[in-house]
């Protein structure tokens, strides 16, 4: 390069920056993940925290890692089938690093998401800190301790999750959340370091309030100019404000600006419009650092009469609970994969998110953000008492405060953030000790943030419930007890409502218990069947009409929650099935059976009963196939929306006209089984909306596949989620199909998973086949570094083998 095209290039580059602030002022800090090629081993006997410990022969991996899915389900797992039945642990993770010369008169700091549990992290064997609690977020400063250039730099991090049981649902162990390396300037927008509000909000302006911490480890005598600027969605900018001498006398000094934005466009839960706030801090004539913060702009309240409203208009929170595995994923965060789970719930008509019962990964909030879920972020599933023996009770004086503290810090920028949750089912509800620690927790929660209310869920909703007298909540968060909802505002006087756990019911997706030819006493299932009889294959009928006692069936608790305004919505148990809490089976049943959506994302039934409900598409489902023996009574259930009627037929003959009435949720026509093809026909003013047909299906004949996705990326942890169905010679999904599928994956591509979501499997999660369960099974892909076509091909013994092309790009 001679001199001139230096020059040029210079000039091109500043007019670049010029034009273009936002790509280039995030050159001056950067984050970049930290999540390749560790070391990692199980070993709970040696200390491997030195730089010299000798790591020779340990598996390299990629984190996050979480190493329990790995492991067999095992009846005698200390974790028991609460904690899925796969084993905790001790495990080290080691990482060899260097760090280019350039970064020393910078700061380095190593951010981990999420560590599950009792992390301890050394630095060239200085020891940075322990974080008992699994789910929260942390960063350590490197700076001190590192080498620079072509040195070495070891960081080593022991994870202890050996002591069990520590929760009350799979927890997965190990590094299960993304690591990030950080480098900024001496003088830096601190970590979590902004806080964005938007206290005046219309359809003609918003005003912005922007809070930023400045850190400095540099000379105290320094000023620095700090400005914010707000881009809208499209890139634009459409405010900025500067302060020009910012003295920055102590290590942490804040700067406040607040901004107008004009005809603001609304975040909601139907039109997540996202801006986003850059703040630069300039010194010495130099850009020194630019954070970038997204933003939403919304108001809201609860109301005592009107429930929840968004931007002025009454909105029913329709939301599900979830715990944090990805299914056949186990703990480990994927950033696809919880989009897909989101996608999933968004199909139906869900509109809120409850992160039971702990912090989220910082990725599903962003997912919030820009998908439009209402989320219920939670802290704590115990305070001082324990539900397990050696759960966050342990730990709880020493480490309440700074966890939910960075809870509040991490987590309060999102739009998608509605209301914190300080606990679920706490036992301190029925003590007066729950008086003193909810006060306490409000406290500090309100110090950090007073835009969102505070509620706890709580399963004794009534007012004498100590928590509810702390006066600490603003929501009065009621877990069950649909039956009291029509009674609130006589019971609790004044009080905002919120449904934080609802439903339990439970099913096994595509399986169906019919009428007892015996006797029709137990017909329609009572609640305690399962928990009694049972059934020996250890399933639940899909009909929604079994649940837990503390429970309802679906359409019990929805329709009350729809009947009354006041009732701001609900948070069901759960969005999808998850491993552990196998209610109400024991081993070898070993996840849960409460998901509307099974482990491997299959919907259950009662899926399409909340799409006919919550979303304005037409809706027409009919329950349950149709392959049973002659003689057999059947009853077929539709789902509907959008019709006046629908008309079943059975091979061609009219069986009935149904219309739902008063506040029915489905119709229902009991027919003597006899094979053929069920069809329906919903209709609006004599016109058809829809057909659904179900056909007895012949043997089992063929595998279909589908990917969720044909083009993924490559070189990352992008996934193509591949739906696996057993088919008979006319395409009818065999609707008891248990065929063992073979997966073989060519060019680079991997398994991360397969699953068929069937809650008492003893296959592993890791592996290249699994048994269809009720027709389906599911196969994770993931895409290697190498870009091209990835083929995945399905083969199954006396089946037709089917393959699919998945471009890894
Ligand atoms: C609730 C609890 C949840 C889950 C659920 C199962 O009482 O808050 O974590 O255990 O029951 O029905």
């Amino acid at each position: 390069m001679n001199t001139l095209t230096i020059k040029c290039t210079f000039f091109l580059l500043a007019a670049i920056a010029f034009l273009s602030p936002v790509k280039n002022v995030t050159a001056q800090r950067t984050r970049a993940s930290f999540n390749n090629n560790w070391k990692f081993k199980l070993d709970s006997l040696n200390d491997y925290s030195k730089p010299s410990a000798n790591t020779r022969g340990w598996r390299t991996l990629n984190v996050p890692h979480d190493w329990s899915i790995e492991f067999p389900f095992d009846s005698a797992s200390p974790t028991g089938n609460g904690g899925g039945a796969l084993r905790g642990g001790l495990g080290w993770y080691v990482k060899n690093f260097t760090v280019p010369l350039a970064s020393k008169n910078k700061i380095v700091s190593i951010d981990f998401d999420g560590v599950y549990m009792n992390s301890e992290v050394w630095i060239n064997g200085h020891w940075l800190g322990l974080r008992p609690y699994g789910f929260s977020s942390f960063r350590y400063d490197l700076t001190p301790w590192l080498k620079y250039g072509t040195e070495n730099n070891v960081i080593a991090v022991k994870v202890d999750n050996s002591k069990q049981p520590n929760s009350r649902w799979y927890s997965g162990s190990g590094i299960y959340r993304n690591v990030w390396l950080v480098t900024t300037d001496k003088i830096y927008i601190d970590h979590w370091g902004t806080f964005i509000t938007t206290p005046v909000v219309n359809k003609n302006s918003a005003t912005v309030h922007i809070a930023a911490n400045i850190r400095h480890a540099d000379d105290p005598q320094k000023n620095v100019i700090v400005t914010n600027i707000i881009y809208n969605a499209a890139g634009r900018e459409v405010a900025r404000k500067t302060s020009n001498s910012i003295s920055l006398k102590d290590t942490v000094s804040g700067v406040a600006h607040d901004l107008t934005v004009t005809a603001p466009s609304l975040w909601s839960d139907t039109n997540p419009y996202l801006y986003k706030v850059v703040t630069q801090v300039m010194s010495d004539g130099k850009l020194i650092d630019a954070y970038t913060t997204p933003m939403g702009i919304r108001s809201f309240v609860f109301d005592v009469n009107k429930g929840f409203l968004l931007n002025g208009k009454p909105v029913k929170i329709n939301g599900v609970c979830d715990h944090h595995d990805l299914g056949c994923l186990g703990a480990a965060i994927n950033t696809r994969a919880l989009e897909r789970q989101l996608e999933i719930l968004k199909g139906m008509g869900c509109n809120g998110i409850r992160t039971s019962h702990n912090p989220p990964a910082p990725e599903l909030l962003d997912l919030c953000d820009k998908m439009g879920f209402i989320v219920m972020d939670e802290a704590f599933d115990m305070w001082k008492k324990q539900k397990n023996k050696y759960d966050y009770h342990l730990v709880w004086d020493e480490w309440h405060q700074r966890d939910l503290e960075d809870l509040i810090l991490r987590d309060r920028n999102h739009p998608s953030v509605f209301m914190w949750s300080i606990g679920n089912e706490i036992l301190e509800q029925w003590d007066s000790s729950g008086i003193t620690i909810a006060k306490e927790l409000a406290g500090i929660v309100k110090a950090l943030d007073t835009t969102r209310p505070i509620t706890s869920a709580l399963n004794d909703p009534q007012p004498g419930n100590k928590i509810y007298q702390s006066g600490a909540l603003d929501l009065v968060g009621f877990n069950y007890h649909h039956q009291n909802f029509a009674d609130f505002q006589k019971n609790f006087p004044g009080q905002k409502f919120i449904g934080t756990e609802t439903v339990s019911a439970l099913e096994t997706r595509g399986h169906y218990d019919l009428i007892p030819s015996d006797s029709l006493r137990r017909w329609p299932e009572r609640w305690d069947k399962p928990f009694n009889e049972g059934n020996k294959d250890l399933t639940v009928s899909a009909y929604d009409n079994v649940s837990a006692p503390w429970g309802s069936t679906h359409e019990e608790t929805w329709k009350e929650m729809k009947k009354y305004n006041f009732l701001s919505g609900q948070y069901i148990w759960t969005g999808f099935d998850y491993i552990g809490e196998p209610t109400p089976y024991p081993w070898p049943a070993r996840s849960s059976y409460f998901g509307i959506i099974d482990l491997a994302g299959f919907p259950k039934d009662v899926y399409y009963m909340y799409q006919s409900e919550w979303t304005n598409k037409n809706v027409l489902h009919l329950l349950p196939h149709w392959n049973w023996k002659q003689g057999d009574t059947v009853d077929v259930w539709a789902y509907y929306n959008n019709a006046d009627e629908v008309e079943l037929y059975l091979n061609g003959k009219s069986v009935g006209i149904k219309k739902k009435t008063g506040d029915d949720l489905h119709v229902m026509w009991r027919l003597p089984f006899e094979p053929g093809t069920l069809k329906a026909i919903s209709r609006k003013n004599g016109g058809t909306v829809l057909t659904k047909e179900v056909t007895t299906a012949g043997p089992a004949y063929k595998i279909e596949l589908t990917a969720d996705r044909k083009i993924i990326a490559s070189g990352g942890d992008d996934v193509s989620f591949v739906t696996v169905k057993v088919l008979d010679k006319n395409g009818n999904l065999v609707p008891d199909a248990a065929n063992l599928v073979q997966f073989e994956v060519t060019n680079g591509g991997s398994i991360a998973g397969v699953d068929n979501g069937n809650e008492t499997s003893m296959e592993s999660f890791k592996d290249n086949k699994r048994k269809a369960f009720n027709g389906l099974c599911l196969a994770v892909i993931k895409a290697g570094s190498k870009k091209g076509n990835i083929v995945l091909k399905a083969t199954a013994p006396g089946l037709q083998t089917a393959q699919v092309n998945i471009i890894s790009k």
